[in-house]
């Protein structure tokens, strides 16, 4: 690639617990990435990203509050045990959680504060590739659930936990459509 950003963008992966190891990420390592996602750019520079960060026995918390609202929103006929305990196995195994969150300040579209914040994970998730921390933005249904739990403001909304993990995962491509099926040159 003909430069470090370039590259970055090109071989930054979804990395899961699968391949996270036990090395811990520094605080100092988890502020590097938070600083990243905060250079997010912002319309009427609103900065509505907000994150709540998860180590050591917060993960813990996190993992049990996760197998809870699992048990509780599940109809009996579709749940499994397995399932509550992979649910708080994501906190578990991961060495940082992040809850995402959207704080919508109302001089804005609602939509433009979700794209900044998405703006915001972007720039959070190719940081952390650039100190070889790995991780992914998870969104399972649940995290709509989340807000006493993150005490969460009513103009506030978790859109998602980013998992963090050093990882052992072998670089690979990007599996994309080529470009050229997306785009209409108008010249
Ligand atoms: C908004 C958003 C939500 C996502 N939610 C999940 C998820 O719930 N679980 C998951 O495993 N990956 C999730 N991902 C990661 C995608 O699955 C992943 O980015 C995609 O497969 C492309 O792979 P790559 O990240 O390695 O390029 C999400 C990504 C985005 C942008």
């Amino acid at each position: 690639m003909a430069n470090d950003i370039l590259n970055a963008i090109h071989y930054r992966r979804t990395v899961n617990q699968n391949s996270f190891t036990d090395q811990d990420i520094t605080k100092e390592d988890i502020l590097t990435i938070l600083n990243a996602a905060n250079a997010a750019p912002t319309h009427k520079r609103t900065q509505p990203w907000r994150f709540v960060i998860f180590r050591n026995e917060g993960l813990e918390r996190l993992g049990a509050e996760l197998g809870r609202i699992y048990k509780n929103i599940t109809p009996s006929e579709k749940y499994s045990e397995a399932t509550e305990i992979n649910m708080a196995k994501k906190a578990t195994t991961s060495n940082v959680a992040i809850a995402i969150v959207v704080n919508y300040t109302g001089d804005l579209p609602e939509w433009e504060e979700l794209a900044a914040t998405s703006c915001a994970v972007q720039n959070l998730w190719l940081a952390a590739h650039s100190i070889n921390i790995g991780g992914y933005w998870a969104t399972p249904g649940l995290i709509h659930h989340l807000g006493g739990f993150l005490n969460l403001e009513e103009n506030q909304k978790c859109i998602g936990l980013f998992y963090l993990g050093h990882h052992n995962a072998e670089p690979r491509e990007p599996a994309r459509s080529p470009i050229e099926d997306k785009i209409r040159w108008e010249e």
